[in-house]
């Protein structure tokens, strides 16, 4: 057998960590006979880890020859492109796939079993629940004086960028790429949504070093894709009008497309945000999205790409005295009539609810109402609303929730069954851990986890990151018992009952309980002296609860079914309001807040206990990042409780301090 050595794993810079796959990680399958089998620049990626793993831990790999072997991954004929068969029998383990993507994913799947896959008689035939799972960079080439260069980028700069271009070396990209295939993310957009004036360049002159990006991405399975500026043909094309019904514009568009793929041959497509935050789009020339999306879906149909069309629309040039504009309809407004329009290479890309990422917030009825249309629904990795990777903040069950939701009630599916896939603003950075924070990582583990099965629990998921990446088998239950339940202890801390926002307006860090109140965004709270929430009921208000199918409709119309914890985004209700809980809502705000700061000084006295257990840099890092949490939460509590008792007059029942 002529086998290729395989591709070699990229080496680590020094100092990088290596996140969930550490070398301890690979030792159940390094310290055994493999034989990998097959051509293809995927498989030659798996073999390239088993000649690193039994390099390392004493095994072998076996080309050839009648070997008693531990693990044998092969082709097989027959399953989906991504598919994988794992089997444990007459103990051998045996990974197959008809192509080298399932090969890889099922290889990392023997991975994460751990010694488990080398035990007994098991069988598992997997193949993804979402086609797309996609991670959206909000890098930029150039560093902003106050944003820095990843737009709600917590971990540092940027990996792909430096020196106003592509990095010359893109090792660290390459282990990147290792460990976004090991996860099963298959789509990676490398530029900010927001496409600023270097960044336009990318798609032209700069579009030889995204080639090279692409070239380490695709041996892991992993396709590249780009923002665009709707104005491109303006902007870089030196045409007079970017209006998409004009035929020198698709033109344009046609011919720039080709060039990428003549650079890129495997090139996934556009991200394109548009008629949003004040970036270009269609409205401009009286046309609509459906005709701005499927101009550059019709450029990229004959390369089999696709238009990541975002959904996220919205007047944010509101007169905050305006009661009759409500954000959270906006999405559902601009795109449900839309319905039937968009080419069949056009994604619509939905924010997971109506207004921007918060803690907690209502479904985006966009996803229940367009049943022709593919929707991929978006989740924001990087923690801008949850902590800014300075807060311990677990956001796979917050997904979990998303997408195991029932839009249409117990009959129908769930928002996964719905999908055509999910997408996620990244959270890393050029920084040492990736994330920022050590533990931020479970939340880019989780999601690529979650993409590929919604079913699997969040708890499985957070013992998989932590046994894959903490060697000692002891930190287990302690480091469980912090970032558990810690989403939830966020949401106690901070906006109460799904109010939203109340952080201070332009970074989103830290309390601001009035801080969007007279802003031009759309983000209001309405509290008085009276009572606190939104109301967007189709009896009394902005009629929102209208654009949810059946049982949700109803559900979140009457304060009295509507869930306790999105009833002030539904709802203004009075302070002494009882809700399902049997608690009122302003005492309900005074426990939670109270509640969810000790939360975290009591995460962060079970971290402590992790001293010597965990590598020392990563602890003391942690350590340190607890403390600011528990600074910022205090702030939190101690703000937002104010806030209230000094509106509602209404004392604290069980006489705490307020200040
Ligand atoms: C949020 C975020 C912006 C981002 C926008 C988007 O509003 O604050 O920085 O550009 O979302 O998703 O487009």
């Amino acid at each position: 057998m002529n086998e290729s050595p395989g591709r070699p794993v990229p080496p680590l810079p020094p100092g990088v960590d290596p996140a969930w796959l550490p070398a301890f990680a690979l030792r159940p399958v390094g310290s055994r006979r493999v034989r990998v089998v097959g051509t293809g620049p995927l498989v030659d990626t798996v073999r390239g880890e088993v000649v690193a793993a039994v390099r390392e831990h004493g095994g072998h790999l076996v080309d050839d020859g009648p070997v008693d072997l531990d693990l044998v991954c092969a082709p097989e004929t027959g399953g989906g492109p991504e598919a994988f068969t794992a089997a444990r029998a007459a103990a051998t383990t045996t990974v197959r796939a008809a192509e080298g993507a399932g090969l890889l994913y099922g290889f990392h799947h023997v991975v994460r079993l751990g010694e488990a896959a080398f035990t007994g008689t098991w069988s598992t035939t997997a193949a993804p629940r979402q086609a797309i799972r996609m991670l959206d960079h909000w890098d930029n080439v150039d560093v902003h004086p106050v944003m820095g260069q990843v737009e709600r980028g917590y971990a540092g700069g940027s990996l792909f960028y430096a020196d106003g271009g592509v990095r010359a070396d893109l090792g660290r990209v390459a282990a990147y790429a290792r460990l976004l295939g090991s996860i099963g993310i298959n789509r990676v957009c490398l530029n900010n949504v927001n496409v600023h004036r270097t960044e336009a360049r990318l798609l032209t002159d700069l579009l030889p070093d995204v080639a090279r990006l692409a070239d380490v991405f695709r041996p892991y399975g992993v396709r590249a894709h780009l923002s665009v500026s709707f104005a491109a043909p303006i902007t870089v094309g030196g045409l007079a009008t970017a209006d998409p019904l004009d035929p020198e514009v698709r033109e344009w568009w046609a011919r720039t497309t080709a060039a990428v793929h003549a650079a890129i041959p495997d090139f996934g497509g556009y991200v394109v945000k548009a008629d949003s935050e004040g970036q270009p789009g269609p409205f401009a020339y009286g046309r609509d999205h459906a005709d701005g999306a499927n101009l550059l879906a019709r450029a990229l149909k004959p390369f089999g790409g696709t238009v990541f069309w975002r959904a996220f629309v919205y007047n944010h040039r509101q007169d905050w005295r305006d009661r009759s504009t409500d954000r959270a309809r906006a999405a559902h407004d601009h795109f449900s009539p839309l319905d039937r329009r968009f080419d069949d290479n056009v994604v619509l890309q939905v924010k997971h609810g109506p207004l921007d990422f918060q803690t907690r917030e209502p479904l985006s009825p966009v996803i229940a109402a367009m049943p022709s249309t593919r929707l991929a629904v978006e989740v924001q990795v990087t923690q801008e609303y949850t902590g800014q990777q300075k807060h311990v903040c677990h956001l796979v069950p917050h997904w979990r929730e998303v997408l195991s939701f029932r839009p249409w009630g117990e009959e129908g599916g769930t928002v996964a069954d719905t999908a055509a896939g999910v997408v996620a603003v990244a959270n890393v950075g050029d920084s040492p851990v990736w994330t920022g924070h050590p533990l931020a990582q479970a939340n880019l583990f989780g999601f690529g986890r979650l993409a590929w099965d919604d079913r699997l629990s969040a708890e499985d998921v957070l013992d998989e990151w932590i046994g894959l990446t903490f060697e000692d088998r002891t930190v287990r239950d302690a480091l469980h018992q912090v970032m558990g339940d810690s989403w939830r202890t966020y949401e106690r801390y901070t906006a109460p009952l799904g109010v939203g926002f109340m952080v201070r307006p332009g970074d989103h860090y830290g309390p601001d309980v009035d801080g969007y109140e007279y802003s031009p965004w759309g983000t209001y709270h309405f509290a008085d002296r009276d009572g606190v929430g939104v109301d967007r009921t189709r009896a009394t208000g902005t009629g929102f609860t209208g654009q949810f199918p059946r049982p949700w409709s109803d559900v979140y119309e009457s304060p009295d079914t509507c869930p306790d914890e999105l009833l002030l985004f539904f709802h203004h209700v009075p302070y002494g309001h009882v809700l399902r809980s049997g608690s009122t809502v302003v005492q309900h705000v005074y426990d939670t807040h109270f509640a969810g700061r000790d939360e975290v000084h009591r995460m962060a006295l079970i971290w402590a206990t992790l001293r010597g257990r965990i590598p020392a840099d990563t602890f003391e890092r942690v350590t340190e990042l607890l403390r600011e949490q528990l600074r910022c939460a205090t702030e939190w509590r101690d703000q937002v409780n104010t806030y209230f008792w000094r509106k509602s007059g209404v004392p604290d029942a069980r006489g705490r301090t307020l200040y």
